[in-house]
């Protein structure tokens, strides 16, 4: 399972790049918003620090302005993956832009119906919001479940699911069981992964028992 960070916050980007476990970033308009900063300021330092697909949001909803703001934002660099939403438009402009050769990450997807629509418009990324769901007493996970048994029925469709609101680790565990190809994290969600108890705990034992034998390693 590849792991993306969701958020625009660049310091923390930097810290969790060097970590090597970063596979990619997705940003969106409230992300944006939150760093108080350019989007194309914001999306080229990104797109500098990690390889992987950097999602870069368009703001327009017709067409003929997604397709404007995309050309804008593939320019960035050639890792930005233009981010349209699961909307009629949203999806005519992800068939255009995929057919020209651009990585395109769907986003806004809540049910499975949906998730079809994006893969066949040819989508790169198809985002469902798992945390949303759950937020309003739907079943997010399976959600997640349903597309990618989808999604393998059609092994022609090559469209990734990537798990995006995500609020815990147990959605990630859930959506690697599952087969989900990408996670994307809040920084604070990847952190979690790390941590157990046990492994605290375990550690400071050894510490103890390594400090009282006297020895350096190196
Ligand atoms: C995905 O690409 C979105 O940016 C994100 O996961 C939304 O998460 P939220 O529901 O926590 O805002």
């Amino acid at each position: 399972m590849k792991f993306f960070v969701d958020t625009a916050d660049t310091a923390e980007i930097k810290s969790l790049a060097a970590s090597g476990l970063l596979d990619g970033v997705t940003t969106n308009p409230s992300l944006i918003a939150k760093s108080g900063r350019k989007i194309l300021d914001v999306v080229a330092e990104i797109c500098a620090m990690v390889d992987g697909p950097v999602s870069a949001e368009v703001a327009a909803t017709d067409y003929d302005g997604i397709m404007r703001e995309a050309k804008v934002l593939r320019a960035i660099a050639p890792n930005v993956a233009v981010k349209v939403p699961l909307t009629p438009d949203g999806l005519h402009a992800c068939k255009a832009l995929s057919s020209d050769g651009a990585v395109v990450n769907v986003t806004l997807c809540f049910s499975a119906a949906q998730a079809l629509l994006a893969a066949k418009a040819g989508a790169s990324f198809i985002s469902p919001f798992v945390g949303r769901l759950d937020d309003i007493g739907q079943d997010g996970m399976g959600l997640i479940a349903d597309i990618v048994q989808i999604y393998r029925n059609y092994p022609a469709l090559k469209t990734e699911v990537l798990v995006a609101s995500v609020r815990n680790p147990i959605h990630v565990i859930e959506a690697a069981k599952l087969g989900a190809h990408v996670a994307t994290l809040p920084p604070a969600v990847l952190r979690q992964l790390y941590q157990h108890p046990l492994t605290d705990k375990g550690l400071a034992a050894f510490l103890a028992d390594w400090a009282k034998t006297g020895q350096t390693i190196a």
